[in-house]
């Protein structure tokens, strides 16, 4: 009886993480390891974490207290800490979270058979080594819980624009792209599965770069021409360096999704410069104009962070102008969270009140419901190519799917399934959601 060992992994934060799952994932089990979703059956905890806000590490913490009782239950259980965190804290996070017995940050992944090996004598096992050019190319992810339609791919690692609130630059290390070859040949590969849909990510994807002189247009291209029936995706572009020439490759590709998330994170120019963001609001409408100009009926998404050092009243006006003029369809809001290190920790005081964060979060949030509410209402009797991806959450006799502005659309099933591209009438609307049906045609 030569069972193979069980791994559990629950992965924290961006998508980039998500992605890092599915390389682990396929680490392992080429190291005689199968994975479970049954935490209970598990031989080895692993958590890939995230420490982009203080509430994220919080949330680990609390989790990796739970599995303390695992741990009670079966003495030979392995907990692995993995991800931002990992590389955040090091060593000290064994000492203060004694239920832990490996460590491994980003970029060390492959290593983690040898530490496995090394716990499994019972010592405790880290590795947090940054590098300057593992981008895991070769490694083929493990989807376990994909639904098969859509598919992450990552094209780039680490960050160098050092936001002044932002942790990642210390956590995911220097920026460093993968060989364009290697996320073609994946996009074929995953095309040929069955999957309709990929989204090329990284921190800055306006920043990729290959010694062939391939950059972030010509790769959106290159995917793009796998075939006309995979749509492509991407996130996240920096304002900074999103170009003309991006938007006119989109416009040139239909498949190329009608979607860009781009994060202005303040409205105003004196938060801006602060944050280290090297644009300022003029730059950044005049990039929404030109989104506007070359590609019409592009969807524009944003994040947000409210509260940041020396922020005032009049600053937050500024954010929920900026809001107004840029109708989002979609945002991610967040309260400023100080992360130790950052050149915000170092140079500026976290000064604004938590309630007045609190009080400015709930003004950007309301303001953000109106803006997608009215952006979907406006698309009550007009009709999308919608990608179905899987039954309705509330229903069977429902799929769901999403548009090329990666709107949510829920219709009647009929004889669909996920994978297919349905043309839907929408027919109603809620601010998180398009409702429609079927048309012929
Ligand atoms: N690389 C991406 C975003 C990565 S983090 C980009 O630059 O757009 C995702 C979002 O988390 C950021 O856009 C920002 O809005 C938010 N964020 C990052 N650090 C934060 C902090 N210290 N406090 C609150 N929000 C933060
Ligand atoms: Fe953080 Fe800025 Fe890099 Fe985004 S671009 S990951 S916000 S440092
Ligand atoms: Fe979090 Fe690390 Fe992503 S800090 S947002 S998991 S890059």
């Amino acid at each position: 009886m030569d069972q193979k060992r069980k791994l559990y992994i629950e992965t924290y934060g961006c998508q980039m993480n998500f992605s890092d799952t599915q390389i682990v994932g396929s680490i392992m089990t080429d190291h005689d390891f199968e994975t479970t979703g049954n935490i209970a059956e598990a031989d080895l905890i692993f958590v890939n974490t995230c420490s982009i806000r203080d509430n994220a590490e919080k949330r680990v913490r609390a989790r990796l207290q739970e599995f303390k009782r695992y741990k009670k239950q079966k003495p030979g259980l392995i907990i692995g800490v993995l991800g931002c965190m990992a590389e955040r804290l090091k060593e000290q996070l064994i000492s203060e979270e004694k239920m832990v017995d490996v460590i491994v940050g980003p970029d060390a992944y492959r290593d983690l058979p040898r530490l496995l090996n090394i716990a499994e004598g019972g010592q405790k096992a880290i590795n947090v080594i940054l590098s300057a050019d593992e981008t895991y190319a070769d490694i083929n992810p493990v989807r376990p819980d994909s639904n098969g339609v859509s598919a992450f791919i990552s094209i780039m690692r680490g960050c160098e624009n050092f936001c002044s609130y932002c942790v990642v630059p210390y956590t995911r290390g220097r920026e460093r792209s993968r060989d364009p070859q290697t996320i073609v040949k994946e996009a074929e590969d995953l095309f040929s599965q069955g999957y309709r849909e990929v989204t090329l990510l990284g921190q800055n994807v306006n920043s990729y770069k290959w010694d062939d002189g391939t950059g972030f247009a010509k790769l959106l291209e290159r995917v793009a021409l796998v075939n006309p029936l995979l749509r492509v995706r991407f996130a996240t572009s920096h304002p900074k360096d999103l170009t003309d020439e991006l938007l006119h490759t989109m416009a040139a590709h239909p498949n190329i999704c009608r979607s860009i998330h781009l994060p202005v994170q303040s409205g105003s120019d004196r938060i801006l410069k602060l944050m280290n963001r090297k644009y300022d609001s003029s730059w950044y409408r005049q990039r929404i104009e030109a989104i506007r100009r070359i590609l019409p009926g592009c969807a524009i998404s944003t994040d947000i962070i409210t509260g940041f050092c020396s922020e005032t009243e009049q600053d937050h006006q500024e954010t929920l102008e900026m809001m107004k003029w840029a109708a989002y369809d979609y945002a991610f809001m967040f309260k400023y969270s100080e992360r130790p290190d950052t050149l915000a920790h170092k140079k500026y005081k976290d000064d604004v009140p938590e309630a007045v964060k609190g009080t400015r979060l709930q003004e950007i949030i309301d303001l953000q419901q109106e803006l997608s509410f009215r952006s979907n209402h406006a698309d009550i009797g007009r009709t999308f190519e919608v990608l179905a991806e899987s039954l309705s959450r509330k229903s069977g006799k429902e799929l769901s799917g999403r548009n090329s502005q990666n709107k949510v659309v829920v219709f009647p099933r009929e004889n669909y399934k996920p994978g297919d591209y349905v043309r839907v009438r929408v027919t109603a609307c809620t601010p998180a959601t398009l409702k429609g049906e079927a048309v012929a045609e």
